[in-house]
């Protein structure tokens, strides 16, 4: 029998297919299926996504999580960092994300100076990734210090995916790309981690992190921690799709492992068309009406 708060979602996550059928519909994935997984010793993955057909296409995949990173801003927009990327810009990626999938949780993730001066700050913007753009919760980058906010989106009913070890958002402060929490500073990663916990994240992910500091954190927390660069021990694996299936070329990040060559896939296919075009062999006479 179904509960009032949790009508329909009490069986275990994950018995079902992975691929909605007209027979079985997709099942959304909630954040408490995220820490039942965890509970039960389940790994999940998380990818970036910015658009309809690559969210459809991972979605299909199984893929528990799409974050609409602010990483959009190099990868979509053309800057060299994250940091100009702004909500106008990211609220309609989010939304066709969010219209684009039927099973994975999608994450907004707020953009820098959009939530830092403030709880209040946090919470408005929030509120248009989830009432505009049809998140399932957001992302904010910070530890100890962001615990204000991450409690009050917490106690409006957002739910917050935290962001602590390297928060690119902060590059400059932080002194460029680096691993942080190496020796002593674990400590102080481990604390971040525990004060979103506290403030009520539901998931934290661990960017540039030593594995051995990022698994004792997986193994103190009960909400799950999400790795990009912080080793094989924690509870899911995030990265960022043009990385990871390269779009993208480039000197990459040493966590990347690259699965596929996209851009020579669409370089070939780009490069056949024009010939044919110039050729005059395409349109054929099967695409004249
Ligand atoms: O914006 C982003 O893509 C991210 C991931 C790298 C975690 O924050």
């Amino acid at each position: 029998m179904s509960t009032p708060s949790q009508p329909e979602e009490t069986a275990p996550y994950g018995t079902g297919p992975a691929r909605p059928t007209a027979a079985a519909p997709a099942k959304r994935v909630r954040t408490h299926h995220l820490r039942e997984m965890k509970e039960r010793g389940e790994r999940f993955s998380m990818l970036t996504a910015y658009e309809q057909y690559a969210a459809a296409t991972f979605d299909e995949a199984g893929i528990e999580v799409l974050l609409v990173g602010d990483s959009a801003s190099n990868n979509v927009y053309g800057n060299e960092t994250s940091l100009p990327v702004t909500v106008e810009e990211l609220l309609p990626l989010t939304r066709a994300v969010s219209r684009s999938v039927r099973r994975a949780l999608v994450v907004g993730d707020l953009p820098f100076g959009s939530y830092q001066a403030s709880a209040e700050q946090a919470y408005l913007t929030a509120v248009r990734f989830m009432k505009e753009a049809g998140a399932h919760a957001v992302k904010l980058e910070g530890g100890v210090e962001m615990a204000p906010q991450i409690r009050r989106l917490t106690q409006g009913g957002i739910p917050v995916m935290a962001h602590i070890g390297f928060t690119p958002q902060s590059e400059h402060t932080l002194g460029g790309y680096r691993v942080q929490g190496r020796g002593e500073a674990g400590s102080r990663v481990i604390e971040d981690a525990l004060a979103v916990q506290e403030a009520g994240a539901f998931a934290v992910v661990m960017e540039m992190v030593p594995g051995d500091t990022a698994a004792e954190i997986t193994r103190q927390l009960l909400i799950p921690t999400i790795g990009i660069g912080a080793g094989p021990e924690c509870d899911g694996q995030v990265l960022v799709w043009q990385d990871a299936f390269g779009l993208r070329q480039g000197r990459m990040a040493r966590f990347v492992k690259q699965y596929a060559d996209v851009h020579a896939v669409l370089l070939q296919a780009a490069r056949d068309y024009d010939a044919d075009v110039k050729a005059g062999t395409f349109p054929g006479p099967e695409h004249t009406f």
